[in-house]
């Protein structure tokens, strides 16, 4: 039954509940239909964020996992169908670096920064996926292919101006064919790029050890990235500024088989489009482009 917007679930003992941990995270997992799904007890403001951010990420064409928002036993929850279905290994971001951290240890050539525990950045990630897969027999490869899906979430992170830009929150499933697990996590979205305020950023363009505003971290990656990652990060800024966002909340309308009330709408939009414009600026100019190609 769904109630205001809520999937109604009753289940006096939760006997199917079963706590797990993973990375820096842990919370529930419930069955329900045969099916397992992950649940986070949130407020209704984090909850509609999940599901905002999830249209978003739809409406670029970016993996999503798909939530469901819903009152369990009295509480109000959003929860998620386990996309790792085959029950597959899976390893975070998190899990990955920390392995590795020795052999970061050993490189500090390829490590430019002093204190790697806390500056794990884009390329980084690289070198270590690269050393993590060392005896898979298509490294370059399947590497390549990790980090475009890295550099996707990452980018669809950066314009949903998530705050909590943490390497939990990307997984590989690790099987033989490694690639990366839908997106997910979307409740501290649209508080960054907010007028100073800095990031705290577990995962950054590049490496640093000052605190920076969300701006100033866009700008690191577009001094250092490639042409394709920064067409494609502005490919995506001028689909939203052209955003239908009542389109947007018709879909989650549908869906919940709820009219959202107003404030909540005017509070998910607050500012978005202005940030986005304030990254549009950023955007080289193609003689600019040209003249560090040519440098290349
Ligand atoms: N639908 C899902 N399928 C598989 N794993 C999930 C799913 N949702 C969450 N998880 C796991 O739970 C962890 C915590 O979920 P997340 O949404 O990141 O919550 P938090 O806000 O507590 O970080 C994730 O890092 C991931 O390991
Ligand atoms: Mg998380």
């Amino acid at each position: 039954m769904i109630k205001n917007g809520y999937l109604i679930i009753e289940d006096p003992d939760l006997k199917e509940t079963k706590e797990y941990v993973c990375g820096g995270s842990s919370g529930i997992k419930i069955k329900m239909d045969q099916e397992e799904y992950y649940v986070k007890y949130r407020n209704e403001s984090d909850i509609f964020k999940e599901l905002f951010y999830e249209e978003i990420a739809k409406y670029l064409k970016i993996p999503t996992i798909e939530y469901i928002s819903a009152i369990i036993n009295g509480k109000k929850a959003i929860i998620s169908k386990n996309f790792n279905l085959k029950n597959e290994p899976t390893k975070n971001l998190y899990e990955i670096l920390k392995n590795y951290k020795n052999f970061m240890k050993m490189h500090p050539d390829l490590f430019v920064t002093s204190d790697i525990d806390e500056n794990y950045n884009l390329e980084t990630i690289w070198w270590v996926l690269l050393y993590y897969y060392k005896d898979h027999p298509r490294k370059n490869e399947l590497v390549q292919k990790l980090m475009d899906q890295i550099m996707e979430s990452f980018l669809f992170q950066i314009i949903s101006f998530n705050y909590d830009l943490n390497y939990t929150n990307i997984i590989i499933i690790d099987n033989e064919e490694p690639y990366l697990s839908p997106n997910f996590d979307y409740e501290r979205c649209g508080l960054a790029g907010d007028p100073d305020f800095n990031s705290n950023y577990d995962l950054k363009a590049i490496p640093t050890t000052t605190d920076q505003t969300h701006l100033e971290m866009i700008q690191d990656f577009i001094n250092v990235s490639d042409q394709f990652y920064i067409e494609k990060l502005f490919g995506y800024i001028d689909r939203l500024i052209i955003l239908d966002y009542d389109e947007i909340f018709r879909k989650i309308e549908e869906k919940i088989k709820y009219q959202i009330p107003k404030e909540i709408k005017t509070d998910l939009i607050k500012d978005y489009d202005k940030k986005l414009k304030e990254i549009k600026k950023l955007k080289p100019s193609s003689k600019k482009r040209q003249k560090v190609n040519n440098v290349a």
